[in-house]
């Protein structure tokens, strides 16, 4: 006959292989290191933009891979598998110079409203990772950043002398 705790161990050590042999059939494909440092915003350089949301939306905005435990250690790993996922359809910062300038600029706005109301980053994920928090400098820089006009539309208002209207 086991004893309680002899019972308990095996039950988890059997658990621990399951996830084990799982997350190794499931584990996510290695994105390529693309992060958005190289990246400026068209913008201008908002200073410190790219750092912050590097640092804080980086893991699940970008193709950028890190080697966070929580990223390598299943479940968690699917966890964010899945919210890389869903976070790069709505922003990916690793081809951040793709998108218009219109685009660019909702999505610096939307990204400030999230910003402010602690939506964004999502709250389970800063609790695995501290340093993701965005202080109050940080939603600022974020903010500024989106309260820039969108070049186009500044440009071929300026480039038109008055005459010309
Ligand atoms: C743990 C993963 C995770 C982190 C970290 C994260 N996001 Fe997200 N984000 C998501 C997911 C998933 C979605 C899509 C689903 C949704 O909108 O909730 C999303 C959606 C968004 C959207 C589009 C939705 C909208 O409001 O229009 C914006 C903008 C955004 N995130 C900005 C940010 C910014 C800025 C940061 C960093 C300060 C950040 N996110 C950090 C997972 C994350």
């Amino acid at each position: 006959m086991l004893s309680r705790w002899k019972k308990t161990a095996v039950v988890l050590v059997a658990v621990l292989g399951v996830i084990y042999a799982a997350d190794r059939i499931n584990r996510p494909k290695q994105a390529h290191p693309v992060g958005i440092g190289t990246h400026e915003t068209q913008f201008g350089e908002v200073s410190g933009l790219t750092a912050v949301l590097d640092r804080s939306c980086g893991e699940c905005h970008s193709a950028t891979t890190t080697s966070s435990w929580y990223i390598r250690v299943a479940p968690l790993s699917w966890i964010m598998a899945r919210a890389a996922r869903a976070g790069r359809v709505a922003l990916d910062l690793s081809v951040w110079d793709t998108y218009s300038p219109e685009r660019q600029h909702a999505l610096l706005v939307a990204s400030c409203r999230d910003a402010m109301n602690g939506r964004m980053p999502v709250s389970a994920y800063t609790r695995l990772r501290p340093e993701a928090q965005l202080s109050r400098q940080d939603v600022e820089t974020i903010c500024a950043a989106s309260r820039q006009a969108v070049p186009h539309a500044v440009s071929s208002v300026d480039s038109q002398p008055p005459s010309a209207r």
